[in-house]
């Protein structure tokens, strides 16, 4: 692709695609090949570094999703992955070694969690989890040998916002690689390169894709560090399907004007919520009264599709608030045109020690949303008559 700037509207809808080329199709072809013919064995060689030689390595339709990617987070390069999981795991693992250390935000996302702290130690890794905005914390918790800086923002399920550019002094002065999972902004919202974090993570079954059909992973930084992580990749595998990285290809096209009516459907949702006595607190990083409300508006354009809310009750009204609900589909994951709901103690973070979630304040009555891109009113609406479900079983206990 032929480098240029254009805004991210545009990017989602062009990347990728050298606009100077003619006679070629408009749509990208899907190379729904394995290996790649070579004329020769010399050929062969030099092919080894390519996209065109077994798809493992590399593949065209990778390659155009990736320069598209590079090109929204204003990265040098972008690298796919089969999922969310496998680009966290194959950047740190491409990046540590046994005996280092790495400092991570207590918040993040359980699989990253339990990866962080149940898997990598048996490598000889160790983690260190710290209070996510008391960023002093994360300066005391680094040692000699601490290689990364990991962070997720804003963070799922309890949507805290990151001061990147803070996280970004912090590793430059220790010499340590910042890395962001970036998956609740988007690039729409948020390009936490321009914030000098150098390596960006997504897990891309979400916004990128847009449809909940096809699962992701994408790391964006440097092509320094991208090298490293490309050569786990191929040994690990963990690669994606030609046709998978065809649909993220095409789900990018819309990814902008999906966004931005996530990001005004969800900002009315909170809105609704936080006026409703059924509900004690609502996380949402746009909302008058979130703790990080001027640095969200400050790092980002958006607040996304993403909140969080408890139910002023137990865990139980909670669960009965999520199976009372009509338009809002009872699953986890996020980011798709469709709104879902999800209990993170019992999804995205139920594999993590209870203990744990209670220091993220992920209790048994927080309900996440994500917004699709639905008529707003019919979402208000919904939630008005499962929050009233409720209020309705009480009275019936009472009358009782
Ligand atoms: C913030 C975040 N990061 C990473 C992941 C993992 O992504 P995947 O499910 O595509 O492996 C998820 C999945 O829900 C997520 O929400």
């Amino acid at each position: 692709m032929k480098s240029r700037e254009y805004d991210q509207e545009t990017e989602t809808v062009h990347g990728g695609r050298n606009l100077d080329k003619k006679n070629g199709p408009v749509g990208m072809p899907i190379y729904q090949s394995a290996t790649f013919e070579v004329s020769d064995n010399a050929q062969q060689l030099r092919a080894t570094h390519t996209d065109m030689f077994y798809t493992r390595y590399g593949n065209p339709t990778h390659t155009a999703a990736q320069d598209a990617i590079a090109a929204l987070e204003k990265t040098e390069a972008a690298l796919l992955f089969a999922s969310g999981m496998a680009a966290i795991t194959g950047a740190i693992l491409g990046l540590v070694k046994s005996g280092d250390h790495i400092v991570a935000q207590r918040d993040i996302y359980g699989g990253t969690t339990k990866f962080l702290g149940s898997w990598l130690p048996k490598l000889g890794v160790e983690t260190t989890f710290v209070d996510s905005t008391d960023y002093e914390q994360h300066e005391r918790a680094i040692r000699p040998n601490t290689r990364l800086l990991y962070v997720e923002s804003p963070t799922n399920p309890t949507l805290r916002v990151i001061d990147l550019r803070k996280i970004s002094l912090v590793a430059k002065k220790h010499g340590l690689v910042s890395l962001i999972d970036s998956t609740f902004a988007t690039p729409i919202n948020q390009r936490p390169a321009e914030f000098g974090i150098d390596l960006v993570l997504h897990s891309g079954t979400k916004y990128f894709g847009g449809h909940s059909d096809v699962l992701c992973g994408i790391v964006a930084g440097s092509r320094e560090l991208l090298q490293k992580i490309w050569e786990t990749r191929t040994t690990l595998g963990g690669v994606m399907d030609p046709h998978a990285a065809w649909l993220i290809l095409r789900g990018m096209k819309t990814m902008a004007v999906r966004v931005q009516r996530q990001n005004e459907n969800a900002l009315r949702v909170a809105q609704f919520l936080a006026s409703q006595p059924e509900v004690r607190g609502v996380h949402y990083p746009f909302l008058e009264g979130h703790a990080q409300r001027a640095l969200a508006i400050e790092q980002m354009s958006g607040g996304g599709g993403v909140l969080s809310f408890e139910v002023n009750g137990t865990g139980e009204e909670a669960k009965r608030v999520t199976e009372s609900l009509r338009l809002f589909t009872l699953a986890p994951s996020l980011g798709g045109v469709e709104s879902l709901v999800s209990i993170p103690v019992l999804t995205s973070h139920a594999m993590i020690p209870a203990e744990h979630r209670a220091k993220m304040g992920v209790t048994e009555q927080l309900i996440r949303l994500s917004v699709g891109v639905e008529n707003v009113d019919d979402l208000i609406a919904d939630l008005k008559q499962a929050l009233s479900a409720v209020t309705s079983a009480r009275e019936t206990i009472h009358a009782v």
